[in-house]
């Protein structure tokens, strides 16, 4: 009986600090106006995350592969100055203050018409031109992770009130938790999501068409010529937008059909299942190849599912190699696209003395 009591507290403190995640931060770079970019890197006995000041940004994601191996599964840069050079792909960035477009960078508030800079043809994408992404936020450490905030004032980018945003990293064994929260001091408008970019292959193996995709959606919101929402709520039965059971990703990327054609391949946002507001199932992903599965729960309604159709080969991968078309899928738990613009969609406004919440995690296993 003793001896029974005694291997079981052994093996509580074990479990106990094998589940303990440790915190370290350095200087990282330093932004044009010499002010420096932290570094924050979060360790458990399964993840080793790495985020960043400028843009709230994750830099390197190491997980396990089937064998156990750690190998980094996100797109990013092996020096700051790279991101720097880089206005196009939001690597691993927090976008915001609304993250995916606004139509014509227009919208009306409480009776009042707003201007956001455009920077994506006629639309404002990911806050306009000098989004969240592109800014130094503040860095704290907190209890298993950091804590990044940022202050974005009134009129910034055209939108009205000064928001005061904040994201958490935190890393508990095999979960990374992503909790973002805001503020304002005048009615506005808020979407912040993750703008991640994932090869579970590895960062720098190619393309991720052959990874297997889960969706927990029964609809889409399709898009027009400039992948604005037109407003419609359309069944994923029957298309190539069906990922309510796991497809692999490139089995019908190429499949005649308008909506791809629009997105050249999948930039869309599905409609998730679960309700807001709680934690529900968004994604499953596995690829074959390392055995990696990454499942992501949200409380947000929506998700742009986007099969990284804008990478060319222009930039250069911390491995060497060069990203290509197709080499990185984000799966970027959000609101709908445009919601301003579309009073039936879930509304994104945030009025003064009201607290902006959303929550979505990352759970890594693999399967032998
Ligand atoms: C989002 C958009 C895409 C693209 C990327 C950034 O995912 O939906 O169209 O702009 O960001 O390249």
């Amino acid at each position: 009986m003793k001896l029974l009591r005694v291997i079981l507290l052994t093996m509580t403190s074990f479990a106990a600090a094998s589940a303990a995640t440790t915190v370290q931060h350095s200087t990282f770079g330093h932004m044009p106006d010499g002010k420096a970019v932290e570094i924050y890197t979060l360790k458990s006995s399964a993840v080793e995350l790495q985020v960043m000041t400028y843009g709230s940004r994750v830099v390197s994601l190491d997980t396990k592969d089937r064998n156990g191996k750690m190998g980094n599964i996100v797109l990013g840069y092996a020096s700051f100055d790279q991101y720097l050079k880089d206005p196009k792909t939001y690597f691993g960035s927090v976008p915001g203050r609304y993250a995916n477009r606004i139509a014509n960078g227009k919208f009306t508030l409480e009776g009042k018409g707003y201007q956001i800079t455009t920077n994506d043809g006629p639309n404002a994408l990911h806050g306009g031109k000098v989004g969240f992404a592109d800014l130094n936020w503040s860095g704290k450490e907190i209890p298993s992770g950091v804590e990044f905030t940022l202050v974005s004032p009134d009129g910034d980018q055209g939108f009205p009130g000064t928001l005061t945003a904040h994201v958490r990293y935190t890393l508990n064994d095999n979960k990374v938790v992503i909790q973002y929260s805001a503020t304002t001091d005048k009615p506005t408008v808020i979407n912040l999501t993750n703008h991640a970019y994932f090869n579970l292959s590895g960062d720098g193996s190619g393309t991720i068409l052959n990874e297997q995709m889960k969706i927990d959606a029964d609809k889409f919101t399709p898009v027009n010529s400039t992948l604005i929402p037109t407003g419609q709520l359309a069944p994923v039965a029957g298309t190539p937008f069906d990922f309510t059971s796991p497809h692999v990703i490139g089995e019908r990327i190429n499949a005649s059909n308008d909506q791809l054609k629009l997105g050249h391949g999948y930039d869309h946002n599905w409609v998730l299942r679960g309700k807001m507001g709680e934690l529900h199932p968004a994604a499953q992903v596995y690829d074959p190849a390392s055995g990696r599965v990454l499942s992501v729960e949200t409380t947000e309604p929506g998700m742009q599912f986007y099969s990284g159709n804008f990478l060319d080969g222009t930039f250069k991968s911390r491995t060497g190699a060069k990203y290509e078309f197709r080499n990185g899928f984000c799966l970027e738990t959000q609101h709908f696209p445009d919601s301003p613009n579309h009073p039936d969609f879930p509304s994104t406004e945030l009025k003064p003395g009201q607290t902006y919440h959303s929550e979505t995690t990352w759970t890594f296993t693999a399967r032998t």
